[in-house]
């Protein structure tokens, strides 16, 4: 440890098997099973420990670049939990699907015409997901009818499977009252599974109802009629998803320098550039009670710290995922000596 540069990303490894371990073991005798979010950690090598833990249906990603990363890993089977737009994607998702099974989501009608006309062109069949608001007024048609109608269009569109729905409930997933997030999740929930039912009833079969996330997994992984979890943050955690979610431990920090104690502060070597600042403030591992007084690009001054210029000390991101899109690699550690380096081949990818 004492060799590595700072500012730099730490996960510890028993922290993060043990959060590997607590998910999969929930989910072991359940119906639903999990399919890790990639945009959480964006590290191929860490997808592949998830999956070998176990009650992992595949890996779910947000972008079409972040599933070419994922393919070119060897991660056989991809949700895309988002909509792929635009003729050159269309067929780059297509081209995937030569070698794996990489599925999106859709909530537009020209949008699934451009997508089977790649898939067509290219020879392949893509699997889609059609994407149903339950209520986070992001993306999705409105649950019962107009959803209905979507899955037949895709399932009458060449070069198209119909495979299922994906209903993301975001606006709940940090409600901070425990009993207020369930009930929320599960009356908006309904809606995606009585639009399940709707579907099958006009005799299409729905394989995957793909929704959820760490803030969820034990309301939405009970829920009859969901088959999969999108959980990403249980994983290495972070600041901000600890209050909500504390079973969970945090296996994230960057490893940085005091660089300056002047004014009764230390400085340290990371600020934005290298923490994903959204959210809360960062922690100082040592002094959690310490306040940063502002995070700037490149530096992080934490006040009423005495501290060396030269002490490593461990800052807890606020939030992990523009955590890890910040970092090219990260530096796996035991017992406080590093172990393994993985590189985060999604870091940056945006496309
Ligand atoms: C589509 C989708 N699924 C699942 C998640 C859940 O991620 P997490 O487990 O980090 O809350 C997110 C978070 O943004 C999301 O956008």
């Amino acid at each position: 440890m004492s060799e590595l540069a700072t500012p730099c990303l730490i996960v510890d490894e028993a922290a993060l098997t043990a959060n590997l371990e607590l998910l999969a073991s929930y989910f072991e005798d359940r119906v639903c099973k999990i399919r890790p979010h990639f945009k959480a950690h964006k590290c191929v090598s860490l997808a592949r420990r998830q999956l070998s833990t176990g009650s992992c249906v595949g890996i779910c990603c947000a972008k079409l670049s972040e599933a070419e990363v994922l393919v070119e890993g060897g991660i056989e089977d991809v949700l895309i939990a988002n909509q792929v737009v635009g003729p050159d994607k269309a067929t780059r998702l297509a081209r995937l699907n030569r070698t794996a099974t990489v599925r999106c989501a859709v909530d537009d009608c020209a949008n699934i015409a451009e997508l089977g006309a790649a898939a067509a062109e290219e020879g392949v069949t893509v699997g889609i997901l059609v994407e149903v608001d339950v209520g986070m007024k992001r993306c999705g048609v409105p649950p019962g009818q107009p959803a209905v109608t979507m899955a037949q269009l895709v399932a009458a569109t060449p070069g198209l499977r119909f495979d299922g729905l994906q209903g993301y409930e975001g606006h709940a997933v940090v409600l901070p009252d425990y009993d207020e997030r369930k009930q929320r999740v599960t009356e908006d929930l309904g809606m995606l599974v009585d639009t399940r039912r709707a579907i099958e009833s006009s005799g299409l079969p729905v394989k995957i109802v793909s929704s959820g996330g760490t803030g969820t997994y034990d309301i939405t992984g009970n829920i009859p009629g969901i088959d999969e979890v999108q959980c990403g943050t249980y994983a290495l955690m972070d600041v901000f998803y600890a209050q909500v979610r504390p079973e969970f431990a945090i296996a994230r920090s960057i490893l940085a320098t005091v660089v300056s104690n002047k004014h009764d502060q230390v400085v340290v070597d990371v600020g934005l550039k290298g923490i994903g600042g959204e959210f809360c403030d960062p922690v100082l591992l040592e002094y959690p009670e310490a306040k940063p007084r502002y995070v700037s690009e490149e530096h992080t001054p934490f006040m009423e710290v005495t501290e060396d210029v030269g002490k490593r000390v461990y800052i807890l991101p606020p939030h992990g995922c523009t955590t890890n899109n910040l970092h090219r690699e990260l530096y796996l550690v035991r017992n406080g000596k590093v172990v393994d380096v993985w590189p985060i081949e999604g870091a940056g990818c945006l496309e």
